[in-house]
C-alpha cells in the first residue's frame, strides 16, 4: 500500500486507505489474539505506513477491542487522522432481547456504549453488523438517520446482509431522503466468493463500497495449514477455531485444501508469501474498495501491506480465478451466462454504458 493513497468509500466523501486495520485481532479474550503491546504495535506500524482506516466491533474480544482502539488513537493524538468504524448487533446482555438486534432500542444502547470504549464523541462509519431478520428496514433507515443528524456517527454501512435486503434499504433512502448507505463489509477471499453473485453487482448498481473481511478466511491462505492444523508450532488461530462447532469456521475442507495448492504454486512462481498473492486477489476484484486486513504479530502487517505493490500476471491470476469459482450452471445465474444472453440479443452486441 503505498502511503498518502486513498480512495472515497462508495459514494461518499470518506476518503480511506484501500487495506483497512481489521482489529478482531486485538485482546486474547477469544483465546487467540494479540496482547496490548502486540496491538499497540500493529497499530501503530499501520499509522507509520500510511493507513487511516481502522475496523473494530463492539462484540469483538467483548469489548477490549473497541477499548484497546480508544486508547490508541487517543495517546496517538490521531483521532482527527483516523476514519474510524465499529458495529452493533450482538447481544450485550444475556436474557435481555433489546441488548442486541438491530433495533432502535438496541442501537441508540449500543452507540453508547461504543462512544465510551473508544474515547470519542463520534464513529465514522457505524456497521449494523448482521441482519436480524426481524427489523423492519425503515426503522433501521430511521434510527441510523438520527444518530447522523446527532453527531454520534458520520456514515452508515451494512455488514452481512441478504443482497435483497440492502437494495431495499438504499432504494427506500433514496426515496425517503434518508443516509445512503455507503458500504458493504462481507466475507470475500479465494475460498469464499458467494458474494460474487449478488452483492458485488448491488454495490457498484446502488453506489456502495464493497470491504472484504477475512481476505485470508482466517489464515488458511497463508499456506501455513496443511491437513488437519498449522505446520509446526505454536498452534494458529485455526486449529483454536475449528473447535468452535461454527461452520464459519470450518475452513479445513477438501476444496480450500485444492485452492490453496494452487495459490500456493502461484505464489511461489511469483517469488511471494502466498498472503501477499491472496489478499492482492481479494483487493483488485471488480467492486472491492477497502480490504479488512487481520494480523496478530506486526511482521504479518507489514507482509500484508505489501500486497498490493506489484500485480498478479495475467494467466497466474486466471489459475486462481478458476481454482474457486462458483458453480456456472447454478440456478437462475446460468440464465445470465453468455450463450443464454446472445440469444436475447439476436445477435448485436450491446455494451452498459457503466461498465
Ligand atoms: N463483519 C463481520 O462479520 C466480520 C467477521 C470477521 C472479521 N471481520 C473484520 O475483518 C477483519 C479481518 O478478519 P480476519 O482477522 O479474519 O482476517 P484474515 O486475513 O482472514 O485472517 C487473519 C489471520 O490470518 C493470519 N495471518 C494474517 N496475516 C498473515 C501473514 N502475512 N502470514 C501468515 N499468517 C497471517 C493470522 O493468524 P494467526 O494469528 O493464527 O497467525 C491472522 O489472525 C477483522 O479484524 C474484522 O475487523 C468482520
Amino acid at each position: 500500500m503505498k502511503p498518502n493513497e486513498y480512495v472515497t468509500l462508495g459514494q461518499s466523501g470518506l476518503r480511506v486507505s484501500p487495506l483497512c486495520l481489521g482489529t478482531m485481532t486485538f485482546g486474547t479474550e477469544w483465546g487467540w489474539g494479540a496482547d496490548e503491546t502486540a496491538s499497540r504495535a500493529i497499530f501503530d506500524r499501520y499509522f507509520e505506513r500510511g493507513g487511516n482506516f481502522v475496523d473494530t466491533a463492539d462484540a469483538y474480544t467483548n469489548g477490549k477491542s473497541e477499548e484497546m482502539v480508544g486508547k490508541f488513537i487517543k495517546e496517538a493524538k490521531a483521532r482527527d487522522r483516523v476514519a474510524l468504524a465499529t458495529k452493533f448487533t450482538f447481544n450485550a446482555q444475556p436474557g435481555n432481547p433489546n441488548a442486541g438486534g438491530n433495533g432502535r432500542k438496541n442501537m441508540y444502547r449500543a452507540i453508547e456504549g461504543s462512544l465510551r470504549r473508544l474515547q470519542t464523541d463520534y464513529i465514522d462509519l457505524y456497521w449494523m453488523h448482521i441482519w436480524d431478520m426481524v427489523t423492519p428496514v425503515e426503522e433501521v433507515l430511521s434510527s441510523f438517520d438520527t444518530l447522523v443528524r446527532a453527531g454520534k456517527i458520520r456514515y452508515i454501512g451494512f455488514s452481512d446482509v441478504p443482497a435483497w435486503y440492502v437494495a431495499r434499504a438504499q432504494t427506500l433512502a433514496e426515496q425517503l431522503g434518508r443516509e445512503r448507505i455507503i458500504a458493504l463489509q462481507l466475507e470475500y477471499s479465494l475460498v469464499e466468493r458467494n458474494i460474487e453473485r449478488e452483492h458485488i453487482p448491488a454495490a457498484q448498481e446502488l453506489g456502495m463500497a464493497v470491504c472484504p473481511w477475512s481476505p485470508l478466511a482466517g489464515g488458511i491462505l497463508s499456506g501455513k495449514y496443511k491437513g488437519e492444523g498449522k505446520l509446526g508450532s505454536p498452534q494458529g488461530r485455526l486449529d483454536i477455531q475449528k473447535t468452535a462447532g461454527t461452520a464459519l469456521f470450518e475452513r479445513f475442507t477438501e476444496r480450500n485444501w485444492k485452492i490453496v495448492d494452487v495459490l500456493v504454486d502461484v505464489a511461489k512462481q511469483m517469488g511471494r508469501p502466498p498472503a501477499e498473492v491472496a489478499l492482492n486477489w481479494v483487493a483488485t476484484q471488480p467492486g472491492v474498495t477497502s480490504t479488512i486486513i487481520g494480523a496478530t504479530k506486526v511482521n504479518q502487517l507489514d507482509s500484508n501491506l505489501s500486497s498490493l505493490d506489484f500485480a498478479i500476471p495475467a494467466e497466474l491470476r486466471a489459475r486462481l480465478d478458476k481454482a474457486g469459482a462458483l458453480d456456472p450452471f447454478a440456478h437462475p445465474y446460468v440464465c445470465f451466462s453468455p450463450p443464454i444472453q446472445a440469444r436475447l440479443r439476436g445477435g448485436t452486441a450491446i455494451r452498459p454504458w457503466s461498465r
